[in-house]
């Protein structure tokens, strides 16, 4: 008999990440916890529903905080949760503060951890982010790669090889498992989006946390609603600072709460280009071949930069390169995105001339059974 697995899920991008390792491991014994970092209607359940994701046996109902107060909340939770459950192994995700809480509550307690999404690195510490994930990698006995430089950086920092396994994207398995469900023109009709516009999606605390940046920013999304409508579906932390700016006083831009997955995806299908901030949308765009402006100085995911539709873009040069992209027009009004050409070469024409566009190595929707596999493996020793 294996030993129990544990999953710990907190926010948003965490649950599109393990809906297909939770569904590739049925056969074991699995308990899920959600910390509560995300608790939202529209931040949480509605990705649970929609994704098929077992209801949590456990919420810490931790909510928000600050840094400290919130990962010492998930960490005092989860103790006596890995105390009762005695796992064999405790997976986590990505790169929130649920995902360092559990690892570190885990190796005190010496139980294995797997992180998937390993090795990626901005090397900008000044994203909580970046510390997350460069602790939790320290922390884990099983790091599941996304894209071949994070073996790189993993051996950079004394991660030793053995630990390390390339297994592909899990947020791109749930992307092509739902592909047919991306209907551009119900989420046309059903929030009457106009036939040709751009999708904005912005988060990060560089960008809506301080109201001289943001207000610049709102100053340049006007700009981009100047040229083509806009729409923005708002994550909660932006929406004081951004909306304190004006940031829906434009007659051509609309904010939208966020957004389910289904209807997020379809709208991301259907946009002529996407601009934002967030990690998990410069690998969809790549896939779906939109074009997409990331408005950061660094990303951790420079394979959406080689081999997909990313550019990143300063607010000075935001303006510019959505006009050169919605002039390119990569992304018809139809939505026809670029996962028809999976495999091949396709121009799409971001930022001057045809780059050449390639599906990075293995995301290929098979990284929830890869990951499984390891996984069982290892805790039959
Ligand atoms: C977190 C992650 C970030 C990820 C993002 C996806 C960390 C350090 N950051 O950022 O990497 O890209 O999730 O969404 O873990 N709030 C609500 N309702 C919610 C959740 C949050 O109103 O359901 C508001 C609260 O005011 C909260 C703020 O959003 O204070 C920030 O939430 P938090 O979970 O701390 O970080 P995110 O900015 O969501």
């Amino acid at each position: 008999m294996l030993q129990p697995i544990v999953h710990v899920l907190g926010a948003r991008p965490n649950f599109v990440k393990a809906a297909p390792v939770i569904s590739a491991l049925r056969d074991a014994e699995q308990t899920v916890i959600h910390t509560g970092q995300h608790y939202d209607e529209r931040m949480s359940e509605i990705f649970f529903r929609e994704l098929g994701l077992p209801e949590p046996d456990v919420n810490l109902e931790v909510g928000s905080g600050s840094h400290a107060a919130q990962t010492a909340a998930i960490m005092i939770g989860l103790e006596p949760e890995f105390t009762k459950r005695s796992p064999g192994l405790v997976i986590v995700y990505g790169d929130v503060n649920s995902t360092i809480a559990a690892a570190l509550v885990a190796a005190k307690m010496g139980i294995p951890v797997a992180h998937v999404e390993a090795g990626l690195r901005s090397f900008d510490m000044t994203m909580p982010e970046e510390v997350n994930r460069r602790l939790t990698d320290q922390l884990s006995d099983l790091c599941f790669v996304t894209s071949p430089e994070a073996i790189g950086h993993l051996a950079d920092e004394g991660v030793s090889v053995d630990r390390v396994y390339f297994v592909g994207n899990p947020m791109i398995d749930t992307l092509m498992k739902n592909l047919d469900t991306f209907d551009t023109a119900r989420v046309r009709a059903a929030y009457e989006l106009p036939d040709r516009y751009v999708l904005a999606t912005l988060h990060r605390p560089a960008n809506v946390d301080s109201p001289r940046v943001g207000a610049e920013l709102v100053r340049r999304l006007h700009e981009i609603a100047d040229l083509t409508d806009l729409i923005i579906p708002l994550h909660p932390r932006g929406r004081s600072v951004l909306m304190a700016a004006g940031l829906d006083d434009h007659p051509r831009l609309r904010v939208l709460d966020p957004l389910g997955y289904i209807d997020f995806i379809a709208a991301v299908r259907g946009a002529a280009a996407v601009v934002t901030d967030s990690g998990g949308i410069q690998e969809e765009t790549t896939i779906l071949g939109v074009p997409c402006l990331t408005v950061r100085p660094n990303t951790e995911r420079p394979i959406t930069i080689t081999h997909g539709t990313n550019r990143l873009v300063t607010l000075g040069e935001l303006v510019p390169a959505a006009r050169k992209a919605l002039a390119n027009g990569a992304n018809g009004a139809n939505g026809a995105g670029g996962i028809g050409s999976a495999g091949g070469a396709v121009g799409v024409g971001l930022g001057g001339g045809a780059a050449a566009r390639r599906i990075p190595p293995l995301w290929d929707g098979q990284a929830g059974p890869r990951i499984a596999e390891v996984v069982m493996r290892y805790l039959s020793g």
